[in-house]
This record gives C-alpha cells, structure tokens and sequence, in this order.
C-alpha cells in the first residue's frame, strides 16, 4: 500500500489507451491546460484523463498541500531537520508580514532591500568607482544557489542590461577564475562574493584568488569588494566593510536565493527598477499559488503531471526544453532547485521512502537539442516526458522571422512526439520515393516514430524581468509541492556533505602527506597514480 496506489490502478488501466485518443474529446486543449496572467500550461498532451485529474488533485488535497503551504508563508519552521523556516518569498513581498520566532522579519528586509538598490545605483551611475574608474565589469564568486540564480537570470534577462557586464565564477578549477580575470582590468572590477555560509571552499578559494589578482594593480583591494551571506560575522574577517555587506537570514534556501542579496549581481546588470519587475512577476506567482483552487492552480498542476509521470508512469527523467536562447542555464538552474530539494530517499520522519523520489531533471535550449538528443526522445526505448518553454514574441523586432521558426519548432516537435509515425504511413512515404520488396519494409521500420510520448508546454507573451519572476516561482512552488506529495523535506541538502568531507580528507593523500590509510584500493591506487604524474 502507499499513496499512489489508486493512481497506479488506474495507469494499469489506461496503459494501451494512445494519448491521441484522448483528443477525440475536442475541448481537451481546454480543459487539459491552465491559464493565470500571460501563462498558458498545457498539459493536454499527457495521458491524463478526468479520472486520474481527479486522484492527483485528491492526493494533493490528503496530503495537505493547502496546509503546508499556509504553513510555510506563515513562516512556521517546515525545514524541520534544519529547524529553519522557508521564507524565501518574503524579499519579492515587501508588503508580506512575517515573524520568526517571535520577531518580525519585514524591517531588516526592507532595509537590505534598500541598501542593495543604493549601492546598485551608486555602481551603475559612477557614483561608486574602482580605484582606476568607473566599475566596467562584476564578478560574482559562488557556486551553487549562490551562482546559478543570479548567472540563469541575468542571462535571460541579457536584452535589459543596461549596468557593468556581469561574469560569473563558481568551480574551484583554477582555469575557471584565470579565464574569467584574464580579460579584466582590476581598476575597474567589483568582486562580489556570494556566499549564503561564507564557509564553501570552492568560493574562499577562489574569493582569494581574485584578492590576489585585484593586490597585484590596486592599493586597496578590499574596497572592490562585496559581500553576501547570512553569516555576516565572516565576511568581516574577510576583510568587507559592512557597508558593502549584504546579509540574509538562514531561513532563505540557496537555491531559492536569486531574490535575496544573491541577486545583486542581476539588479547591477538590469537596474533596481528592472530587478523590482523580476519580484513583482514572483510576488503575482506566490498570490495565485496561494489562492487559485488546487485544479486550476499552475505550480500544483505542474507537480500533478510530474508526480504522475515519475511515481505513477515510472519515467525516471524529466526534459526541461525552454525555446529560447537566453534560458539556456535554465535546465541547469532547475536541476540544482529540483534535485538538491526532491532527491531524497527518506520521508519527513527518517522512514524509507517506498516510491522514488524527485526525478533527474535535464535541457537544453531548442532548437540545439533537436539536433542533439531528440533523436532518442523520439525513438529511444525509453520514455522521457519534455516540458516546451515558449514565448510567442520575441525580444528582436527584426528578427521576428526567426522567432517563428522557432515556435514553428517547438510545437512541431510537441506534435511529433505526440502522433508518431506508423508503419503503414513510413511504407507509403518510401514506396513514393520507389522502394519496393524487401528493401522497402527493412527501411520503413527505423523511420516509423512510436508516439503516444507525453509532453507539456509552459507559454508565455515575451521573456521580460517580470515573466522570468513568474516562470521561477512557477518551478519553486512546484518543487515544493512535489515534496509535500513525497512527505519529504525539500529544504535540506544532507547528500551533499559527505563528499565535501571526503574531499577534504584526500587533499593530504594527493600531497603526500598521509598514506591514505583506510580508503578503498581504488581512491588509494588513483591518488597514488596522480601523485606520480604530477612528479613525473
Ligand atoms: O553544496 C550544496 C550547497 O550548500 C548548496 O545548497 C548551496 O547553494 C551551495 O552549496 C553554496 O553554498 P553557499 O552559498 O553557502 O556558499
């Protein structure tokens, strides 16, 4: 017994009936999709009927979804095994009113608010200079929540900067850093590190590394740099004057921290003004998640048809496939917010869980994944759900041809999956073009498309800082969702840790300096064989 058993009956049920049938109902586009502002989810062209609708909202319902969510506005501490409320929503929400532990948490986050627009300005109009002139370039140092947030939306948001170019570090691979400097000029560089603990060894690392570069030109090297965290304390030692620290609370996840003082960098690039339109897009998703019945709210929808296809059809990946260009980090942002949240194998008490959970979530920009892996969506054994992005306008006037074509492709490749190819139709085209006999029914099998392969569309007006704010809310609330079904916690990140004490402990075996005494042969035999070929 567990929570998807009616909704397994009822796919055991179904399973021969082809998605297409379910087109003979010729208001299914309708009734099989959603709508809240310029958002369209058609989630049409999936196998869900009325009946498993139903069961999927019911279970939603008999998991609490509605209460939870209360709960987690409510600021009431859902990340129970960090003992940490979910707040992130509050800093696109300056009208929002939220205690924690007793304390109102409005004031300071207004405060950071306008600290972060005033030093934005004084960046972006010169009024703050480098020691060699106005800032012409940002580094933001930080991996993880800490990077793929703000490096994502500045990238989507590329058409709207109009502030000092942004760049973005995060791996401790020393090329990452060397090549991102290698072009700058340290009078004119702002350094942001971005850091939710200030402890991570991947930006310390690489914060030092820029300190260095920034000494090697400038008197004062400190004065060039900022810093975010909620470990404020730290960033002192890091030598940071306080009034280039921006701090926040430990109740904002990192993968749920492009809103808070992580986001600098984008408000740098785009403006305060345009940052403010990316929390109004998000503040308009939290209201319509916290209001729209569970049937027609999108961010539930949108765990519903995952829910359906993971736990109950058992297709273990999930293609996030946005038709534009600049959500081209998208699929990589998503993975960190969808996997480091759902990937858990025990439930909220430390049981086992007896389902999977959160699916392997990963994209590429169309059209380039057509020309990529498509090739194994369409005719692979295996099932992959896609999730299309799409705007119907684009953000180049004279290139609106292009962006058709590109919308052309999307819907033409959501079709394909959805019809297919049969046999009979693959024989006819062939014997047009005169294959006959043997020949003829060798060739027609590999060019037959099997169909029935379910995918969603997300559409929307035109990619701008206020439906970008939207689209990530979109995902947050719905990663959020999924762990409520799952009974799981979604704010945690305990599956990181061990590698990053292991790695810890192999830096003396690399050295030399410890045998490695207790690792397995084979760590032992390739730290032995690294040590060689770098004294070679
Ligand atoms: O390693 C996982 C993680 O803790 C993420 O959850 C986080 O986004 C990232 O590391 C970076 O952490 P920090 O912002 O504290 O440097």
């Amino acid at each position: 017994m567990n929570r998807f058993d009616d909704l397994l009956s009822h796919a055991a049920a179904t399973k021969d009936r082809q998605i297409r049938e379910l087109f003979e109902n010729d208001k299914r586009a309708a009734e099989f999709s959603a709508e809240f502002g310029e958002f369209l989810f058609d989630y049409s062209k999936t196998s869900i009927d009325e009946t498993a609708r139903d069961l999927l909202v019911a279970l939603a319902e008999r998991c609490g979804v509605a209460e939870k969510r209360a709960a987690m506005f409510a600021g009431a501490k859902i990340n129970e095994t960090e003992n940490r409320a979910v707040l992130h929503t509050v800093w696109r929400n300056m009208a929002a009113e939220v205690s924690v532990d007793g304390r109102d948490v409005m004031p300071e986050v207004r405060a950071t608010l306008g600290r972060m627009q005033a030093f934005a300005e004084a960046v972006r109009t010169g009024r703050f200079t480098g020691q060699g002139g106005a800032i012409t370039d940002v580094v933001n140092i930080g991996i993880g929540g800490s990077d793929l947030g703000p490096a994502m939306a500045t990238l989507a948001l590329s058409s709207f900067a109009d502030g000092p170019r942004c760049h973005f570090v995060s791996n401790v691979d020393g090329a990452h850093i060397h090549d991102t400097l290698a072009g700058l000029n340290p009078e004119t560089t702002l350094v942001i590190v971005a850091s939710k603990t200030f402890t991570t060894i991947e930006t310390m690392t690489n914060a030092e590394t820029a300190r260095k570069w920034m000494a090697a030109k400038v008197a004062t090297p400190a004065a060039q740099f900022a810093a975010i965290s909620s470990a404020v304390d730290r960033t002192a030692a890091f030598g940071i004057d306080p009034s280039r620290v921006f701090g926040f609370e430990d109740w904002v996840g990192g993968r749920y921290s492009v809103w808070s003082p992580i986001g600098l960098s984008l408000m740098l690039a785009v403006g305060p003004g345009h940052f403010a339109e990316f929390h109004a897009g998000a503040a308009a998703m939290d209201r319509h998640f916290r209001e729209a019945p569970l049937a027609e709210n999108l961010p539930v929808l949108l765990a519903l048809v995952g829910i359906w296809h993971n736990q109950v059809q058992g297709h273990a990946t999930r293609a996030v496939l946005p038709y534009e260009q600049r959500l081209a980090r998208l699929p990589a942002y998503l993975q960190q917010l969808e996997m480091e949240s759902n990937g858990k194998r025990v439930s909220m008490d430390g049981a086992d869980l007896p389902y999977n959970s959160g699916p392997v979530v990963w994209g590429e920009p169309g059209t380039n994944g057509q020309h990529a892996f498509y090739q194994l969506i369409h005719q692979g054994t295996r099932v992959i759900p896609c999730e299309f992005l799409v705007a119907a306008t684009g953000r180049e006037p004279d290139l609106e041809h292009q962006h058709l074509l590109l919308v052309a492709n999307c819907l033409a490749q959501s079709e394909a999956l959805l019809r297919g190819r049969s046999l009979a139709e693959a024989t006819e085209i062939l014997r047009k073009k005169g294959l006959t006999g043997a020949e003829l029914e060798r060739q027609a099998r590999h060019r037959v498309f099997p169909g029935n392969r379910p995918s969603t569309t997300l559409l929307f007006n035109k990619l701008t800082p206020f439906t970008l704010g939207g689209i990530i809310a979109l995902y947050e609330h719905r990663v959020f969702v999924e762990g409520v079904i799952l009974g799981i916690n979604s704010f945690d990140q305990w599956g990181v840790e061990l590698g990053k004490e292991l790695a810890l402990a192999l830096a003396p075996v690399l050295s030399g300096e410890s045998d490695g005494a207790g690792k397995d042969g084979s760590t032992r035999a390739l730290a032995a064989r690294i040590r060689a070929l770098r004294e070679a």
